[in-house]
């Protein structure tokens, strides 16, 4: 955190963390807070990568990657309070080989027998063909894992067309994926209907920052406001989001009330700097002030 963060200076922060990132991290953070078992897959590299095994081992989060050559990829967010900004400065990672994208393959479909859920989350590093999640949603799909799907550009693209059984997308995601700039709850419970359509996705929903959220499925359409939190940041409320929503529906919530967790999720996360590490209590606070209301039929 750099109060009054200035470009062609010399910038101190008053405090600073190191913490494993990725989405597929924050998503695996959030669920073990809410009592998931959770195993955090995919690749590390280098000393960075040690950083992260080793960061995730101390936040008892399990985890089984893949190691490739090169170095992991350190992602800086600077968070200035004073101008409310928050600069991301992202390294792109290490390429990945044909081998170790076999590998990972592999990996995944080790992990296959003893899931109930699969997510998909995040970008994809170099070397990763398109369809890497499609080819992967269709394998996890056909062994009768549940498949969840948040990504973005062609990978969400791609991966749409292999079924997902649940996606989240935020608007910006949806307006790329539909090709059009979608804004309003109509335009977006429109686009919705189209993937569940086109290509049999069964629950899609869709994030709209401090807004909130809806959700569609089957011919249930429920939509969410955000509650009212002190801000810090909302990078990974999506991905807060994502986990809580899996967490209600694997303990046998209705959709209305998955939708409740799940905003409630989000909004911790936005209370807090960092991604992920919002608590269970401030969750279930967040959550009594939800109510998630029928919009249509669907
Ligand atoms: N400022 C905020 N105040 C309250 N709730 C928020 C705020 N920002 C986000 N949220 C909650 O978190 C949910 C997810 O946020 P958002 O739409 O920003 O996800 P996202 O863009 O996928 O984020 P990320 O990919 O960084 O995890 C929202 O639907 C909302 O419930
Ligand atoms: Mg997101």
């Amino acid at each position: 955190m750099v109060h009054g963060f200035a470009l062609d200076k010399v910038n101190r922060p008053e405090s600073a963390h190191t913490v494993p990132g990725g989405k597929g991290v924050n998503v695996s953070r959030v669920l073990r807070t809410l009592g998931v078992d959770t195993i955090a897959t995919g690749f590390i590299a280098g000393s960075a990568g040690a950083m992260i095994e080793h960061g995730l081992t101390n936040e008892e989060i399990p985890h089984d990657f893949v190691r490739t050559e090169g170095e992991s990829r350190l992602c800086m967010g600077i968070i200035d309070p004073e101008n409310g900004t928050q600069t991301e400065i992202n390294e792109a990672g290490p390429n990945i080989s044909e081998e170790d994208l076999n590998a990972l393959k592999d990996k995944i479909i080790s992990l296959l027998p003893s899931a109930d859920y699969i997510a998909f989350c995040g970008s994809v590093p170099a070397g990763i063909p398109d369809d890497f999640y499609a080819e992967m949603i269709k394998t996890a799909n056909d062994a009768g894992v549940k498949t969840v799907l948040d990504s973005s550009g062609v990978q969400l693209r791609n991966g749409i067309k292999a079924s997902p059984k649940i996606i989240k997308p935020n608007t910006n995601e949806l307006s790329q994926v539909a090709e059009t700039e979608i804004f309003t709850l109509e335009e977006i419970l429109d686009g919705a209907k189209t993937f569940r359509t086109l290509y049999g996705v069964e629950t899609v929903a869709v994030t709209m920052g401090r807004t909130g959220a809806m959700v569609i499925r089957g011919d249930e359409a429920y939509a969410a406001k955000s509650p009212e939190i002190e801000f810090v940041s909302a990078v990974g409320s999506g991905d807060s989001f994502l986990a809580a929503f899996m967490a209600a529906e694997m303990k046998g919530c209705s959709l209305g009330e998955c939708l409740e967790w799940a905003t409630a999720a989000g909004a911790a996360n936005a209370a807090i700097s960092g991604s992920g590490f919002c608590t269970k209590e401030m969750i279930y606070a967040l959550k009594e002030k939800i109510v998630a209301e029928r919009i249509c039929e669907a």
